[in-house]
């Protein structure tokens, strides 16, 4: 574990000085992308230690490095301001590979060529290849591809795939163990993508890496940044910061941690008597809870913009922390202060966009800027931010923390905050749009945006509800309409199936603000989600069940529901889950039946370019 998350200012090579904490592991430079972290996961995932830097880190930081691999990226390789490589590193004699555009830098880096792509290749291709890297793969096997520019020249490289469409689809060069892949062996549409990496991996003889071994190291780490000062620590009941603060109080001890649950009123139905009977079960009884819901719904009144709202209730939990913190008589800062502990994640690090190739997606709420002036004083702890989600679990159960504690589904830390949407589309009644698809499937433009991600960009844009006879079962036509009507809609970032009516009709939106009646109401329908998820064995399966308010009905009070249950392996990206008909069924019909709901609608966008939240 490093101390002080790197900070990458926007453009400012100069500013950054990048460390190299982790000698012996795989670096991953990041080329832009939302794909730098699925190749570090699955780097992890063959038993090695993998970090994420920039694509500008100089050759010198990754001298005790036991592999590179350049990760694909958006951009073009000719565009101006295009991610550059220091071209150094590939005289360092380390292992490198690169993949897709990290690929076509590097061959052009090298004197050979690019051209830029009149088509492009997108989708699953299948290849042939020759062995070398690929060779614990069958002759032929499919893969993702995803560019428009491709190696026409790579002097020194030996093409080991080819594909009808690409005649450099992967290359070699054996004496410098440098190797480039223009398709992506990270994602799971290619086939034995992880064997290619796990090869690449062996070659590299990186030392072994597992969440046990990390749990020997960190608990000096911790010691060592915390010194002897000791950790105050907002706890939310998910599973992330569960486990820092158990970590915390088995590496530090009782006394020297104190935990606080802040009750935001926004927490799920019942959620706080059940963290509260979790701990004492594990006899952890260094936790206050306080009730701060009246604080943060007045700090809230009268704000409708996601955005604003998001750092409303990071900055409210972090004045209820000062204030609770005096109360209770510990000094927040000073030699022999307090930290802040935090349990904060590796992507949520990235997520936030401090890469320097990547749109600012969003603000995590544990990185307000309050929180990172704390950061820059060394004043917070986050003994997580090194892991991914199915370490953290895995952690969780090597400290003791009970199996289903560990395994619940992700909540964020703002809570159904970010789940009760207030922001309205004015001026725009739906059924203006309304309208019958090309192949029959009857429309209507929502008047609600939501949140979404498109290449390395945020979007901020409305979404349609397609409607049929049996609205409980979703078509294959249904799924196509959710992938192609983004594709071909600048204006539209998410496809709904309506699950309650089989025909549209007119519906407003209203700007409202999150108020402790709306979500009670949510609060409500989440709760017979989540039991009727349970009831029909989803969930295990899912790796989230969203459940989103939105201010849209046939009138100006009424509201409707949005479903949003996602398959996903790291939340980097995620499929729209397909539930039952029956499922789908007796969710809707619970939830119309509540008073004030108007329409239910189940979300069939994947990520990209939906978000698995809506804000
Ligand atoms: P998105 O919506 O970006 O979500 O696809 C990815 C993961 O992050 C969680 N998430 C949040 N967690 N504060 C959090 O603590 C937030 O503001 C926030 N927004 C999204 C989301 O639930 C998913 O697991």
């Amino acid at each position: 574990m490093g101390t002080v998350p790197i900070i990458f200012p926007p453009g400012g090579r100069e500013l950054y000085t990048p460390s190299m904490e982790h000698p012996g592991a795989i670096v991953v430079l990041d080329f832009g992308g939302q794909y730098a972290h699925l190749i570090a996961r699955r780097v992890r995932q063959c038993g090695v230690y993998s970090q994420i830097l920039p694509a500008e880190t100089p050759a010198e930081s990754l001298t005790g490095t036991a592999g590179i691999i350049l990760s694909g990226g958006p951009q073009s390789v000719y565009e101006e301001g295009s991610p550059q490589g220091v071209p150094e590193i590939l005289d360092l004699g380390i292992p490198i590979l690169g993949i897709c555009y990290g690929m076509q830098w590097m061959v052009r880096a090298l004197g050979g060529e690019v051209s830029q792509g009149t088509t492009k290749e997108y989708g699953r291709t299948e290849i042939s290849h020759s062995g070398s890297l690929l060779s614990p793969c069958p002759e032929k096997f499919t893969v993702w591809m995803s560019h428009g520019d491709e190696v026409a020249d790579a002097p020194g490289f030996d093409v080991i795939a080819t594909s009808d469409a690409c005649d450099h689809a992967a290359i070699a060069c054996e004496s410098k163990k440098i190797y480039g892949l223009q398709f992506h062996p990270e994602v799971t549409h290619t086939e034995h993508g992880q064997d290619i990496l796990k090869s690449f991996v062996e070659m590299c003889g990186a030392q072994p890496w597992s969440v046990g071994s990390y749990k020997d190291n960190v608990a000096e780490e911790i010691r060592s940044e915390v010194s002897d000062r000791n950790v105050f620590m907002l706890v939310s009941g998910g599973v992330d910061s569960t486990v820092a603060f158990t970590l915390l109080n088995s590496v530090l001890g009782p006394d020297r941690v104190q935990g606080l649950l802040v009750d935001t009123g926004m927490m799920r139905k019942g959620e706080v008597e059940e963290i509260r009977s979790a701990f004492d079960e594990l006899s952890i009884s260094n936790l206050k809870i306080e009730d701060a819901s009246e604080e943060f719904f007045a700090n809230l009144e009268g704000v409708t913009e996601p955005e604003e709202k998001r750092k409303i209730i990071g900055n409210t939990f972090l004045d209820v922390q000062r204030r609770v913190s005096e109360e209770m008589g510990l000094q927040s800062q000073g030699e022999a202060g307090w930290m802040l502990g935090q349990g904060t994640i590796y992507p949520d690090t990235i997520e936030t966009g401090r890469t320097a190739h990547a749109d600012q997606i969003k603000t995590h709420h544990n990185r307000v800027d309050a929180v990172e002036k704390m950061i820059e004083q060394g004043l917070v702890i986050e003994p997580l931010k090194d892991l991914y989600k199915d370490e953290v679990r895995e952690l969780g159960e090597e400290l003791g923390l009970p199996h289903d504690l560990v395994w619940r589904q992700p909540f964020p830390g703002p809570g159904l905050g970010v789940r009760i949407l207030c922001e309205a589309v004015s001026g725009q009644r739906s059924a203006v749009s309304d309208g019958i698809s090309t192949n029959g499937v009857l429309y209507s433009v929502l008047p609600i945006r939501s949140v979404g991600v498109q290449g390395d960009g945020r979007t901020y844009r409305q979404a349609v509800a397609l409607y049929s006879d049996s609205p409980c079962v979703v078509l294959d036509a249904a799924w196509d309409l959710a992938t192609a009507i983004p594709n071909s809609n600048p204006e539209i970032n998410r496809v709904l199936q309506c699950t309650s009516h089989i025909e549209p009709v007119s519906l407003t939106s209203h700007p409202v603000t999150i108020t402790r009646a709306r979500a009670d109401l949510l609060r409500e329908v989440d709760a017979i989600v989540t039991e009727e998820m349970r009831r029909a064995g989803y969930y295990e399966q899912l790796w989230q069940f969203p459940v989103v308010l939105i201010p849209v009905s046939e009138n100006e009070t009424d509201e409707s529901i949005v479903l949003r249950p996602v398959e996903s392996q790291e939340a980097m990206t995620a499929n729209a889950a397909h539930l039952s008909e029956d499922c789908l069924q007796k969710m809707t019909s619970r939830i119309t039946a509540l008073d004030g709901i108007s329409h239910v609608f189940l979300d069939l966008t994947h990520k990209p370019p939906g978000t698995i939240e809506w804000e």
